[in-house]
């Protein structure tokens, strides 16, 4: 699956298919403002670091065809970093912003019809980057899981979280292609359930065998031998290999660990982030507390009570057996495996 993300070059219209409606209902949602891309990327209609990315890129389009030449160089910056702050934790939705600001200061003389094209085609080279990456990163992994694995992953870093194909499922459809045995199970991932609702959505379409299991029964699962390897997917990941990934990542790592079990990062090397030097510095997004209150309609907590409602956690390096990139398995020390990347 390529297209959930496209781009209409007539109206400067970014086109998303909406996660937020999935699996019940395939809907596009359109971004016609900066405002509509702020609002998709926090509502997470659309949701997943390399897919924000990408999506910030092509709304960097959106946001000066919105100035329609008038005024734009002194409008532009605000747009931009508007969609820039618009979830803190993923350091794909900074580097995409910055990639498109940097384009915009090697050519500083163009004028904005070919400022305009300059930025379609940056963002659509992006997105061909991105898929790249993750048919790379599920090559690479190809070493790291077995035939007749249960390969376990948390939250959705597959298609609908990058441009296409995906990490942690990149691994798993590079996996699949190479041995039919592969199997997945996806942890549901309260409270937005992008396990239950999107991993299983795009594995049960591409005929990939996948069980859905509550967060909590990660446990039992590995107790009982049904887990062979861990692949998650990555928001951040700092210089010393701390990765930040999908609240509930760091509980599943320890698990694996106490079972013996390889727990694996998949994530392109945009993902990693050397000036961030541990994840204590990795800023940690909180979101409504609604998202916890409430399923559907239906509120599930008593008046008043206060909730946690972190979206992401910190996964100490040293949980890690090894982080797939695009460029290669990088295995600890992290440190100098990370520096000698960059
Ligand atoms: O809040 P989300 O859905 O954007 O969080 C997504 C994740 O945590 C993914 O695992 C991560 O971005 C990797 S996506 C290839």
């Amino acid at each position: 699956m390529e297209d959930h993300i496209r781009f209409n070059e007539q109206d400067a219209v970014l086109d998303l298919l909406d996660q937020r409606k999935l699996p019940g209902v395939e809907e596009r949602f359109l971004c016609r403002t900066t405002a509509d891309v702020v609002y998709a990327l926090q509502t997470m209609v659309v949701r997943g670091a390399p897919a924000i990315g990408v999506s910030a890129a092509f709304g960097c389009a959106v946001a000066l065809a919105e100035t329609h030449g008038r005024d734009w160089q002194t409008s532009l910056p605000k747009k931009m970093a508007a969609i820039r702050q618009a979830r803190p934790t993923a350091v794909n939705l900074a580097w995409a912003v910055d990639r498109m600001e940097a384009l915009w200061k090697a050519n500083a003389g163009l004028g904005y019809a070919d400022l305009l094209a300059c930025f379609i085609a940056e963002a659509r080279r992006l997105q061909q980057e991105d898929i790249a990456s993750c048919k790379a990163i599920g090559r690479f992994g190809l070493p790291c899981v077995h035939d007749n694995d249960t390969i376990l992953t948390h939250c959705n870093a597959g298609a609908l979280a990058t441009a296409g194909y995906g990490t942690a499922l990149g691994v798993v459809r590079a996996a699949f292609e190479r041995y039919k045995g592969i199997k997945v199970i996806a942890d549901e991932t309260r409270p937005f359930l992008q396990g239950a609702r999107l991993t299983a959505w795009e594995l049960a379409k591409d005929g990939i065998p996948v069980t859905v299991a509550c967060d909590n029964a990660c446990a039992l699962l590995m107790s009982k031998g049904l887990v062979q390897c861990v692949v998650v997917g990555a928001d951040r990941i700092a210089a010393n290999g701390d990765t930040a990934n999908k609240i509930g990542t760091f509980g599943v790592a320890l698990l694996a660990r106490h079972f013996g079990i390889p727990f694996y990062v998949a994530a392109p090397v945009s993902t990693i982030d050397p000036a961030t030097p541990t994840g204590a510095s990795i800023p940690i997004e909180e979101r409504t507390p609604l998202e916890v209150t409430t399923i559907g309609a239906a509120q599930i907590t008593p008046d008043g009570v206060p909730v946690y409602n972190f979206a992401f956690d910190v996964t100490p390096a040293e949980l890690i057996a090894g982080i797939i990139t695009d460029r290669g398995l990088l295995k600890a020390p992290y440190a100098e495996a990370i520096q000698a990347l960059f």
